[in-house]
Parts: C-alpha cells; structure tokens; sequence
C-alpha cells in the first residue's frame, strides 16, 4: 500500500499534456534558513537522526520558475544549462518525484534560478533552492492533474517532499520556528515533514535577527549528504543523538520562557559540536577559516560586556550571529567596526525571522 501523502497525485485520473506552445508554469520565492538545533545525521528513507529546529530567513532566499514543457530535451535544465553545479541534486530529487508523481514522467522542466545572496558566498543554498522547486513542481502536478490543494496543504505536501532533496529544505516551508523530527515535545512532530512551532515561541523571541557573515566564499570541502553519511560510522554517534536530543528539549524551554541567552549557548555548543564532528569523522576535515574562529572570539568577548549576541554556523566558515531586534543599533555597530574587516569583501548579510515561501505566478495554458 502507498502511504506517501503524495500518492493524492497517483490517485488522479487527469493528465493534461503540456505542449512546446502551452507550457504549465510556475514560480515560488523560498527562504534559507539557519539551524539551532543541528540535522546531522541520518536514517534510511531520509529519517533524521535527531529532531532539528531552524529559524526561517527572510533575505537571503531563492527565487525558482519551473516551467514544463512535453518537449524532446534533457529532462532538467537549468538556467538552461545541464552542467549547472545544481543539475546532479536537482536531477535526483526530480526523479524521485516522478516516481511518486506519475503526471511528472515525459517532461522537460526548465528551471530559471537566482539567490538574493550574492553568488557563490558558501552559503547554504539547498534548503531555499529545493524548497522552491519542490512548491513549483508541486503546483505543476496539480495544474496536470484534477488534483486541487489549498495553500495550507500544498505547503505541507511540499515539505514532505522535500526533505528527500534536502532534509533542511523542509524546514524552509514555514515561517518563523520550525522543527523537524519526531519528540514527544511536540504534538504532531514527525520525521517526514516540518512543523511550525511559533505558537509555542515566547514574544520575546519573535524578533531574532540574523547577520550572516561571510568568511569565505569557496565551496565547502565536504557536501553535507557526505557528512550526514559519514555520522554512521562515527564513534561519537550515540552520544551525538543524545546530546542533541537534550539540546532540542532546552532549546524549547528556551523558546516557551523567552530565555534568549539559553537560546544562545545552546544554539553556540551546536554549531561547536557539529564541528568537532566533522574534525573527528573519519577522514575528518576542518570547515573553520582563521576568519571564523576569530569571529567566534571577537564576538564572546563582546558579549562579555553586556550585550546579547550569539553565533552559530552550518556546515562551513560562514558565521550566524543572532540577537534580538532591541540590540540591534549596538550589535551591528560593533558588527561593522569589527567584524566587517574580517568578512571577505565586507561581505555581510543582515536578516531576521521571515515569514516562508511566496508564491510570485503560476499559470497554465
Ligand atoms: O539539508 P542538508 O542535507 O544540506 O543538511 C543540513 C545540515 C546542516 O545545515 C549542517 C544542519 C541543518 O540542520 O541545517
């Protein structure tokens, strides 16, 4: 029996045939988001090892236009190319929906892709690009089918399918707080889908800011699919799921009480710990620039003066520096003064809590 929410799609007995005149059309602008409790990890089936929670970007983003066409081309292009450093991931992952998706088979869909972020600065641009495509394939299979779905269920659909593309991308289909992975926390959590936790976040908390300071802008020497692999046979595993099992549970008390500086320390020992994993995986490797470690420094010694400021990174150098919106003229003087010279190129991006993805078109003809 196919229990997949997708097989709504396979159930529908209407496939419209979209011709090299009559493209179907669709285009979704969706959100990076950035990682407190860190999705390192993972099970068979894209099963994460350990619930995950994120806080949704507004700025820094990536606007997708899928359009499919019943033509004799490669199946995927993007920005009309087959050799964009995207194809491989997105290929899969479409190949993947067509299987789930029957009306997909036969196509060619053309991708027309941009981030808001400046190009190639190492950030993390998976959770955006894929969340987007998955909404404007999505939306695509309901225009060739009899299938019709509110907004609301469309969301949910596309965050279930999307965290085969990219287990954080599921994440990126709702605004604010967010988690990912079943805790008995949290009413209605799953492995399979993300979930909205904003009616469970302190006011006090609902203004977090983001500035994302870009350290290097080289590609990252380990892909975080490598990384997630690499956890299996990692001698720390166990302890890794325990230890982000308990992070997960403080962080929420956290996020209830409004306590911004557990929060903080919890979202900081994190990101030190799925660094230490990298470095101590097998065949481990350093994602640290000299840049980042002396952001990290600059930024513990700021904080020791009062004010309220914390960071967090991903998978590579880039640092997070996340504070509340009533510190923000302060912190981001000392962000310009001090940190900006380590930053390539100055090259810093300021965001907050963002509000998910936007639909910008879609049409059929
Ligand atoms: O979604 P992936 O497979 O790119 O993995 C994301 C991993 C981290 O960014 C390091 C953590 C996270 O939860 O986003």
């Amino acid at each position: 029996m196919n229990t997949s929410p997708l097989s709504v799609f396979s159930q529908s007995t209407v496939r419209k045939s979209p011709s090299t005149e009559g493209l179907c059309c669709s285009s979704w602008r969706s959100p990076a988001n950035i990682a407190i409790i860190k999705y390192w990890g993972k099970r068979p089936g894209q099963i994460p090892a350990n619930p995950s929670l994120s806080m949704t970007l507004s700025n820094a983003c990536t606007t997708n236009t899928v359009m499919a066409a019943s033509a004799n081309l490669p199946s995927l292009l993007i920005n009309g190319d087959i050799k964009h450093p995207f194809h491989h991931k997105l290929n899969i992952f479409l190949e993947w929906m067509k299987q789930e998706i029957p009306a997909l088979e036969g196509l060619t869909f053309h991708v027309e892709t941009t981030n808001s972020f400046p190009h190639s600065t190492g950030i993390a641009s998976s959770a955006s690009g894929i969340s987007a495509f998955t909404l404007c394939l999505l939306e695509i299979a309901s225009q060739l089918t009899d299938v019709r779905l509110s907004t609301e269920e469309l969301l949910a659909l596309a965050s279930y399918a999307s965290r085969v593309g990219s287990g954080s991308a599921c994440r990126s289909l709702y605004g604010g707080f967010t988690i990912w992975g079943a805790s008995s926390l949290v009413a209605g959590s799953s492995d399979h889908f993300a979930l909205p936790v904003n009616d469970m976040v302190h006011p006090d908390l609902a203004d977090l800011r983001d500035a994302i300071l870009v350290v290097s802008s080289k590609p990252k020497s380990i892909a975080s699919s490598y990384g997630h692999q690499l956890m299996k046979e990692h001698p720390y595993e166990r302890c890794r799921i325990t230890q982000a099992g308990n992070n997960f549970s403080q962080a929420m008390l956290a996020l209830q009480s409004g306590d911004l500086d557990l929060l903080g320390k919890i979202s900081e020992n994190e990101a030190l710990s799925l660094h230490s994993l990298i470095m101590t995986s097998p065949g481990g490797d350093i994602l640290f620039e000299p840049g980042s470690i002396a952001v990290i420094k600059k930024v513990k010694q700021f904080r020791s003066g009062g004010l309220p400021i914390f960071f967090t990174l991903d998978a590579g150098p880039n640092v997070h520096l996340l504070y509340p919106n009533n510190a923000k003229v302060q912190v981001e003087n000392f962000i310009r003064q001090e940190l900006m010279p380590l930053c390539e190129e100055g090259t810093i991006i300021f965001d907050h809590r963002g509000s998910g993805p936007l639909r910008l078109s879609q049409s059929s003809r």
